[in-house]
C-alpha cells in the first residue's frame, strides 16, 4: 500500500518550473475549471476554502463567487505566485498551510478539493475529510476533481472520490466522469 507524497515532491517540481502542471496556459486546465466553477450550484458562498491552491488559478476563477476565500499551499514561491494573481481580490486569503494538521478553524460553506486528494493515503484522506465534516454544516457543499488518468500517487482520482463518497453526511448531487478527470459534488445533508 503507497503512503501519501513524500511533501518534498511539490518542492522540487516547483523549484524547476513556476507552474508545474501548466495551470495557467493549458487548454484542458481551462476547461476543466470553467467546469469545476460551473458546477456550483451557489451563486455566492459565504465562506470557502481551497486547499493545495498551488499558483492561484482556479482561485482566482473562485474568488468573485465567494465572500471570503481562504486559499492554502506548502510550498512558498507558489504561494507568492498565488498572492500576487489574487492581489486586486481582498475578499481572498492566500496562506501557507498543510493539511490536515494544519487545517483552519473556520467553518466553510464551501470547500475544494481540486487535484490534491489523491496525494494522501487513504488513512491520510480520511484525516483530511474528518476535518471537512468537522468544519462545514448542513448545507455545505464540498467539489472535487481529479485527474483520472495512470499516476504514482497513493490514489487515483476515482479512488479519492470514493473515500468522499464514503461520508454518510455528505449526498452526492453531480457526479461528472470524463475518460481524463472525475468532477464530484457533495452537499452536507446532516
Ligand atoms: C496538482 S496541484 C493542484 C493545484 C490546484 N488545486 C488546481 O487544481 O489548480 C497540488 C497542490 O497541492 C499542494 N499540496 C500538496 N500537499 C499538500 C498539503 N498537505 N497541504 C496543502 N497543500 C498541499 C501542492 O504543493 C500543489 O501545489
Amino acid at each position: 500500500m503507497k503512503i501519501s507524497t513524500d511533501r518534498q515532491y511539490f518542492h522540487k517540481l516547483y523549484a524547476v518550473a513556476d507552474d508545474p502542471w501548466s495551470f495557467a496556459s493549458s487548454a484542458y486546465e481551462r476547461r476543466k475549471y470553467a467546469l469545476t466553477v460551473d458546477t456550483l450550484p451557489r451563486v455566492r458562498y459565504l465562506s470557502a476554502f481551497e486547499p493545495g491552491c498551488s499558483i492561484g488559478v482556479l482561485t482566482e476563477l473562485l474568488a468573485p463567487r465567494c465572500d471570503s476565500l481562504l486559499a492554502t499551499d506548502i510550498v512558498p514561491s507558489a504561494l507568492d505566485q498565488a498572492t500576487k494573481r489574487l492581489e486586486d481580490y481582498k475578499n481572498v486569503l492566500v496562506e501557507y498551510r498543510a493539511i490536515p494538521e494544519s487545517w483552519p478553524d473556520e467553518t466553510f460553506d464551501l470547500i475544494v478539493l481540486s487535484e490534491v486528494a489523491y496525494y494522501f493515503d487513504t488513512s491520510s484522506l480520511r484525516d483530511v475529510l474528518e476535518h471537512v465534516e468537522r468544519s462545514t454544516s448542513q448545507g455545505a457543499h464540498v467539489i472535487a476533481v481529479h485527474w483520472r488518468g495512470e499516476t504514482d500517487y497513493p490514489l487515483t482520482g476515482d479512488d479519492a472520490h470514493a473515500l468522499i463518497d464514503e461520508i454518510r453526511s455528505l449526498r452526492n448531487v453531480v457526479h461528472h466522469v470524463e475518460d481524463a478527470f472525475v468532477l464530484d459534488l457533495w452537499e452536507r445533508v446532516t
